[in-house]
């Protein structure tokens, strides 16, 4: 289970930055450091994640809720094909995906339902493109294309990650946070209303399993292949024919930026 180094981790938020943040930021920052343990520094489109990246990304910062391939390329992204999938997506775009991996293996190996390793394979890979409430945006790209089930989880987790569970034995990032700052931490009206509503929805464990996954799937070191679940997307998600992107559903255009978000207009 998950690992934190509370003093490296403090190091990172800069001496006094701790008074000034508020407890969003500071679960953001954990959030982030996690995520930053587990894939490395998060370069440009194209750059290598070294000094020089740092350097420059230090002198644009980009707004905190923008994923990575809305930063300013520094050389052009890998061409997508001309009808592209969800693999092709996922290795063009959102690789190199360890996070999401990890946790669709874990369900995997625990002999979750299908949807569910669907569901946690999905489940953050729109932090790619953007990270400002991310559950919703990410509900949203892959409604059209899968089991409603899939899509409510997703929508869901980002609520859901804050409250425990002890049904299922879910407790992060509550002690987690408490433990790395020494305070209680309050999630923001809109995910305590959301929270409510998934709490007492029927779909409630679809939300939650994705959580419960999440705690197993910021292992460092360990790389998990989309080749074991080439198949489970095959029967979980609705590929269209024309492309994803070419197929003129309610979130097509989402897909058009994740391949090409360097378009003028
Ligand atoms: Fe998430
Ligand atoms: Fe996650």
């Amino acid at each position: 289970m998950m690992e934190i180094d509370r003093r490296a981790f403090l190091a990172t938020l800069g001496a006094g930055s701790l008074q000034t943040m508020s407890s969003e930021d500071k679960a953001e920052a954990l959030e982030h450091y996690l995520m930053g343990q587990l894939e490395g520094p998060k370069a440009r489109p194209e750059g290598d994640g070294g000094e020089a990246d740092a350097l420059l990304d230090q002198e644009n910062p980009q707004p905190r809720g923008t994923g990575r391939l809305l930063l300013p390329p520094r050389r052009p992204l890998e061409p997508m094909p001309e009808k592209p999938t969800f693999v092709d997506f996922f290795r063009l775009r959102f690789a190199p995906g360890n996070h999401v991996l990890q946790s669709a293996n874990h369900a995997l190996k625990t002999g979750q339902p299908e949807r569910t390793v669907m569901a946690c394979l999905l489940h953050d890979t729109v932090l790619e493109l953007i990270k400002a409430d991310h559950g919703w945006w990410g509900a949203q790209l892959y409604e059209p294309y899968v089991d409603e089930r899939i899509s409510w989880g997703i929508r869901y987790h980002q609520a859901l990650r804050f409250y425990p569970d002890e049904s299922v034995g879910y407790e992060y990032p509550y002690a987690l946070y408490n433990r790395i700052f020494g305070e209680d931490y309050t999630p923001p009206d809109y995910i305590q209303r959301a929270y409510q509503y998934a709490r007492n929805h029927s779909n409630y464990m679809e939300a939650r399993l994705i959580t419960l996954n999440d705690l197993y799937a910021f292992e460092q070191g360990v790389e998990v292949s989309i080749e074991p679940f080439i198949d489970i997307i095959g029967r979980n998600f609705k590929q269209p024919p024309e492309g994803l992107g070419n197929d003129n559903s309610p979130s097509a255009h989402m897909w058009r930026t994740i391949a090409d978000a360097n378009k003028p207009l």
